[in-house]
């Protein structure tokens, strides 16, 4: 059974400076807020990708959600259970992560059966014969023919190591599966079928699927719902089809003009200039405002609130939900 997750008020700060050496310095300690204040749910079975520019705290996200990073305020409830700071082995299994580079988390010399074995044995999950016939069932999950159990993770290619990544996060039985750029590093036509076992696996067992990337194109496919997050706030959440086909937020319409396109025109500029200002000093209203060719004084003045037609399409920005076709 998969149950509601949802996530309250979340804060993440980073010290960069220790108050002590901030006052023999003579300054203020400085603080860098990766994550600000998000709320979300995600019903049970859904599919949501998390997208953004680098450093706008999506792995900060993640690393919270699995229970790696404790965070700063707020709290992160599966089925209406809060998960402690301290997570129990129990609850740890509630929430699988699937990292970028399988390799490093990967043990050279273990075979996929022996590392599988463990895991199911440590987590007390298969016992004796039971451990054979699930090991086979987690390759046959990820779509692994059975050789592959013998096999050391050296001898595997990119996308067999990633397929076993995910093996592992699903031997645990989790309830959400969050997987951090984990098609990143793969070859185009690799990620595209890694991207459908992701799709084939929450179909098949029903998983919610929370879905990281900095590549907006890639998760059209594997997305019910795309939250885009700007320097630690999630500026549009809205069903995928609405957000690809009518943007409401000034940055996602830039994310998606960045996207390589084939029917781009010479001299159609992306209309992203410069990178993100630092989240040590976050920009006073619209987080976004510096970079908007759209911004007005009330941008610069008072930070927008998510709003929309519904709890489930939902875009912060001043502008939104009206004018759009005079802002485009
Ligand atoms: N342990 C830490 N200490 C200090 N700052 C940190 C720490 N972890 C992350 N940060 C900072 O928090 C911000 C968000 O980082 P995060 O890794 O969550 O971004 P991201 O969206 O995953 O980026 P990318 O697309 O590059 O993976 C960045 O400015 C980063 O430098
Ligand atoms: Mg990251």
């Amino acid at each position: 059974m998969t149950s509601e997750l949802a996530v309250d008020d979340l804060v993440v700060r980073f010290p960069l400076r220790s108050a002590m050496v901030a006052r023999l310095l003579g300054r203020t300690s400085e603080v860098l807020t990766a994550v600000d204040g998000l709320s979300f749910t995600v019903p049970p079975g859904e599919s949501v990708a998390v997208v953004g520019e680098s450093g706008c705290g999506k792995s900060t996200l993640a690393r919270c959600l699995v229970g790696l990073q404790a965070p700063t305020a707020g709290r992160i409830r599966l089925g209406g259970q809060v998960l402690p700071r301290r997570r129990t082995r129990g609850d740890r299994r509630r929430i699988q992560m699937v990292f970028q580079d399988p390799s490093s988390s990967l043990n050279p010399t273990m075979t996929v059966a022996t590392m599988l074995a463990e895991l199911l044995h440590v987590h007390d999950l298969a016992r004796g014969d039971q451990v054979r016939a699930r090991v086979a069932e987690l390759l046959e999950l990820v779509q692994l023919p059975g050789r592959i159990a013998a096999a050391y993770p050296r001898d595997l290619s990119g996308g067999q190591r990633q397929r076993i990544g995910i093996a592992r996060a699903l031997a645990l039985e989790p309830e959400v599966l969050v997987a951090d750029e984990a098609v990143a590093a793969l070859d185009a036509s690799v990620q595209a079928s890694v991207l459908n076992l992701f799709a084939e696996l929450r179909a098949r067992l029903g998983l919610t699927l929370i879905f990281i990337s900095h590549d907006l194109a890639a998760v059209r496919h594997v997305a019910d719902r795309v939250m885009v997050m700007y320097l630690g706030a999630v500026v549009e959440d809205r069903p995928a089809e609405s957000l690809f086909t009518d943007p409401q937020h000034p940055y996602t319409q830039a994310l998606l003009d960045a996207a390589p396109r084939l029917d781009r025109r010479l001299g159609d500029e992306p209309s992203l200039p410069g990178e993100p200002p630092s989240p040590v000093a976050l920009p006073s209203g619209c987080r976004f405002h510096p970079r908007c060719i759209h911004a007005i004084d009330h941008c610069r003045e008072t930070e927008p609130v998510l709003t929309g037609p519904s709890a489930t399409d939902r875009t912060a920005c001043h502008l939104a939900w009206r004018d759009t076709h005079e802002r485009r």
